[in-house]
């Protein structure tokens, strides 16, 4: 008897309980997002800096994202059309209610959005169909959000997604606590999402409303996502063992950093951003990224006093460069030690269903 159930969003059902995580710039797009709806769970394109190949990039980067927002649920679509597709759109982005009314024009099925609270999304997607999640690390994030969104737009979350502390990226703690957890085992954060999934629980009854709860962060294989269920959730949500397939969008070479990684190599970095973030050890990255132009990515980042920029970082790894560029990974990116296809992996938690 298999332990996990379709995934259902309101209307949306994920024949598999599976949402493959959005990935910037550029890791996550409509090859790999199209693979994921195809095989019955839930593709996520990433709205960073989405529109880097984009011929206006240079020139005008909000009007290249927007353009290929469009093109990139278009091209999912084409691969898996009745499949379910989100896209990954940060609240700390410039332009944000901008690329959500694109997303939605565009035929988006769910909008997923992490760092910082997506407080006003309801407001941007009034008289859509469409669902919203927003991505939450603590307990007090979710009540937050829930008690916000329902005095202002008596609206409840369609899906929660709890990030924890492996997950890889940008993360919502601060440093000296991933610190901390990172040296403990790995099945400390549980307790905050056992209290997270009884909150739900409890908002559910109240409410008398379905809310599904997804857990991401170093959810690699069947065993960390029955963990999970078992705890539970409907749900998981997976990034890095999707990096090493044959449709993920990145470059062969990002892929292969993946493959060729020891654990001592992934470390926590401080983004020029403010937020911590993991990713594989590297260097260069400051020294070949000096901020020289705004390519407008996040509202609180000031040019004249970071480092180096996080764009010009994140492209040159997607594209290839992973000397110079800085590859986001998450804790468990040291057990990729082979490609796969989508299906392999999706197979490999599901079984051949
Ligand atoms: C290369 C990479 C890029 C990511 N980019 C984003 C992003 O742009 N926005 C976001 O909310 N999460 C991002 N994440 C987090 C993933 O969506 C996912 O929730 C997380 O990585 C899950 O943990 P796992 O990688 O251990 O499976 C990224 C993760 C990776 C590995």
């Amino acid at each position: 008897m298999e332990r996990w159930k379709p995934l259902k969003i309101g209307e949306l059902i994920a024949r598999k309980p599976l949402i493959q995580g959005g990935m910037g710039v550029g890791i996550s797009l409509s090859s790999l997002a199209g693979a994921v709806a195809k095989e019955g769970g839930i593709g996520v394109i990433s709205a960073a800096q989405i529109g880097y190949k984009e011929p206006e990039w240079e020139n005008n980067p909000l009007e290249a994202n927007l353009k290929a927002i469009e093109k990139e649920i278009k091209k999912a679509r084409e691969i898996a059309n009745d499949g379910i597709l989100g896209i990954n759109i940060m609240v700390a982005t410039r332009f944000y209610e901008r690329y959500v009314k694109k997303a939605i024009e565009s035929g988006i099925d769910l909008i997923i959005s992490g760092a910082g609270l997506p407080t006003e999304l309801p407001a941007y997607i009034s008289g859509s169909k469409v669902k919203i999640a927003p991505i939450v690390s603590t307990l007090k994030s979710i009540q937050v959000i829930s008690k916000y969104w329902e005095r202002k737009y008596q609206k409840q979350p369609d899906l929660v997604v709890i990030e924890g502390p492996q997950a890889g990226g940008h993360l919502g703690f601060p440093v000296d606590e991933l610190e901390k957890l990172e040296k403990r085992n790995s099945y400390e954060y549980d307790n905050e999402v056992r209290q997270i999934l009884d909150f739900v629980k409890k908002l559910e009854r109240k409410e008398n409303i379905k809310i599904p709860v997804v857990v991401a962060g170093g959810i690699y294989d069947k065993k960390d996502m029955e963990h999970y269920i078992e705890l539970g959730a409907d749900g998981i949500q997976v990034g890095t063992r999707f990096v090493t397939t044959y449709e993920c969008d990145a470059s062969r070479e990002f892929k292969e950093a993946y493959l060729n990684a020891s654990k001592e190599e992934i470390e926590l970095v401080k983004s020029p951003v403010g937020m911590p973030a993991r990713g594989l050890k590297n260097l260069l990255v400051k020294e070949f990224n000096k901020p020289d132009k705004c390519y407008q990515c996040i509202k609180k980042c000031n040019p004249a006093e970071i480092p180096y920029c996080i764009t010009k970082a994140l492209i040159r790894a997607v594209k290839g460069d992973v000397e110079k560029g800085m590859v986001f990974c998450g804790a468990n990116a040291y057990r990729a030690n082979k490609m796969e296809t989508v299906k392999e992996v999706m197979d490999s938690f599901f079984g051949k269903h």
